[in-house]
C-alpha cells in the first residue's frame, strides 16, 4: 500500500499520498477534513453524482451547506469565493466533461484564503498535475485511469 501512495505521490507531485478503499472514502475524508459545522463550500457545478449527494444529504446534516457555480466563469468564481472554506473542483467535470482554468481558480482561491480539493480522476496524473496548479488536495477514483480495468476500487 505505501508503494502505491509512493507512486501516486510521484505522479502528482504531492507532499504525500493517502490510499484508502474508494475514491468516494477519498473525497469525504478530504472534505471532512477541511469543513466544520457552519463553514460553506463552493462547488463547481456537474461533480460526480455521489459526491453532490455527500453534500446535498451528508453534509447538510451537520450545517455545512454547499453553493455550487459555474467553474469557467472566472469572474463569477473570484466574486463568490469570500465567505467560504473550501472550493470544490472537478476538471474535466462529470457528465458535460467540462475542462476549467484549473491554475486561475486556484490562484484566486488563495488569494482569498480558500482551500482547493479537486477530483482529477477524468484527467488522471498524465494529463494534469493539480498540486502544480496550485491546488491544495487531489482526490482520485483509482478505479478509472490509474487501475486502467475497473476492476479494483481505491484512493
Ligand atoms: C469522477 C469520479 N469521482 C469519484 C468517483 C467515486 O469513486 P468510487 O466509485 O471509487 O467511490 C467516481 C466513480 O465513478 C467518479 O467517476
Amino acid at each position: 500500500m505505501r508503494a502505491f501512495e509512493e507512486k501516486i505521490a510521484k505522479l502528482e507531485g504531492s507532499e504525500d499520498a493517502l490510499a484508502l478503499s474508494s475514491g468516494m472514502a477519498a473525497i469525504s475524508s478530504a472534505i471532512l477534513s477541511v469543513v466544520k459545522p457552519g463553514d460553506r463550500i463552493l462547488s463547481v457545478k456537474h461533480v460526480y453524482p455521489d459526491t453532490f449527494r455527500f453534500f446535498e444529504i451528508f453534509l447538510r446534516k451537520f450545517g455545512v451547506s454547499v453553493d455550487y457555480i459555474d467553474g469557467s466563469n472566472l469572474a463569477t468564481v473570484e466574486a463568490a469565493l469570500p465567505g467560504h472554506s473550501l472550493f470544490y473542483l472537478e476538471s474535466p467535470t462529470s457528465w458535460i466533461m467540462e475542462a476549467h482554468d484549473v491554475k486561475a481558480l486556484c490562484e484566486r482561491a488563495k488569494e482569498a484564503g480558500v482551500t482547493t480539493i479537486i477530483d482529477n480522476s477524468w484527467a488522471s496524473p498524465i494529463f494534469q498535475n493539480p498540486i502544480k496548479l496550485g491546488c491544495d488536495i487531489v482526490v482520485h477514483s483509482a478505479s478509472k485511469y490509474i487501475s486502467g480495468h475497473s476492476d479494483v476500487v481505491l484512493v
